[in-house]
């Protein structure tokens, strides 16, 4: 029989589940090895994974949509779709084959449920509950944003103590706090754009292409990061709320200002890497800062920084610097998992049915665009 586990409702918030630490009856024994296949399709990543317990990493695959988005400046959802319906069935035999496995050895298959793009979400979804249905195996259903969290503990366990987390993303930045056994406070989130999302739509006003993170990062670390002062966004006393838009603003009427780079014909020349680094020091800026804060007004000693944006170079060196200094403990996720993977799906799973067992039919599942 197969059965679904879910991690919070479509319309709660997250209920995180950490550690195994759960209470229900159905909660699995200890001494149980399980292979989990992940998959990811929630954007632009065709992924899949296969993961013993949780944390021995057995496969990862991943099928990049860079070159397919690359000519739109950002992804477009209907290629996205369409390149995930192509890709999803070879990645998913490349995972099972390098981590030398058959479907049935598996234990469970688990797929992002959400939040992301429909069409996208809905090719993972579709395969792996065709996979369950087929192989009569279990399906585990993970919010993104919870692997995302997850993949700062791969090799390691979670803090046996609270921490902050703060997911940093193309769709998201949101701070939580975690508590030992999963009871999870959502602190504060972005009122506009996501950081990541403010990297792309600056690198796009300065054609750099896409995705613009890691194109900005590079420039960035070539560049002076005092030579301009853009907007901090840090809105009331004590909010742990963000606010990007106004950041690209200020990028866009720089640009019409002062016209592109080293331009002959403006009176004002400068270097695109100093401005690349003055645009990202203002980001690294609020996101560290309101980390430290978070931890701060929880009164943790541990801080764990998730997502896509989490890569960056200059954001990683600031926070291990703060972190020092102030004798917190920073958990980052190794720079492959930063970005969306399949193994911190799997890695997520594996955690919720430790928690919870397998408990609901599964036929029912859907996907959830926005999911918090
Ligand atoms: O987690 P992710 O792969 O997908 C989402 O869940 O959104 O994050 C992608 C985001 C993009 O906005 C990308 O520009 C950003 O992460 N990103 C970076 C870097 N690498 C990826 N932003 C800044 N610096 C980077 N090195
Ligand atoms: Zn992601």
């Amino acid at each position: 029989m197969c059965c679904l586990v879910r991690i919070g409702t479509a319309e709660s918030r997250i209920v995180f589940c950490w550690d195994g630490s759960g209470t229900t009856a159905s909660r699995a024994p200890e001494w149980i090895i399980m292979l989990i296949l992940g998959i990811e399709t929630s954007c632009d990543e065709t992924a899949a994974a296969v993961v013993e317990d949780g944390k021995h990493i057995l496969s990862d695959v991943i099928s990049s949509q860079i070159a397919v988005h690359m000519p739109y400046g950002g992804v477009v959802p209907e290629l996205a779709s369409r390149k995930h319906v192509e890709m999803i069935l070879p990645v998913i035999d490349e995972a099972l084959t390098k981590a030398d496995v058959t479907r049935d050895q598996l234990d469970a298959i688990a797929v992002t449920q959400g939040p992301g793009l429909v069409g996208a979400l809905l090719v993972g979804l579709c395969a792996a509950k065709a996979m369950a249905f087929a192989l009569d195996k279990p399906l585990i259903a993970v919010n993104h944003l919870e692997g995302h969290m997850h993949a700062a503990f791969l090799g390691s366990q979670a803090p046996a103590g609270p921490f902050v987390c703060l997911v940093v993303s193309g769709g998201h930045t949101a701070l939580y706090r975690i508590d030992p056994g999963g009871r999870t406070k959502f602190l504060g989130s972005t009122r506009d754009d996501a950081a990541g999302e403010a990297f792309d739509k600056v690198a796009k006003l300065l054609n750099l292409g896409y995705p613009g993170g890691t194109v900005i990062d590079k420039l960035a670390a070539e560049g002076n990061p005092n030579t301009f002062q853009f907007p901090k966004a840090y809105l009331e006393k004590d909010s742990l709320d963000f606010s990007f838009s106004g950041i690209k603003t200020a990028v866009a009427n720089f640009l019409r200002h002062y016209g592109p780079p080293a331009s002959e014909s403006h009176a004002v020349s400068y270097r695109l890497e100093d401005l690349a680094a003055s645009f990202q020091e203002a980001i690294v800026d609020v996101l560290v800062n309101k980390t430290i804060m978070a931890a701060h007004l929880c009164g943790v000693q541990d801080i764990a920084v998730v997502g896509g944006v989490s890569a960056n170079q200059r954001l990683r060196r600031r926070l291990q610097e703060e972190a020092g200094y102030r004798g917190l403990t920073l958990h980052l996720p190794a720079l492959r998992y930063c970005t969306d993977n399949a193994v911190m799906i799997a890695a997520a799973a594996y955690t919720v049915w430790k928690r919870t067992g397998f408990t609901r039919d599964m036929m029912d599942l859907d996907a959830v665009s926005r999911w918090f």
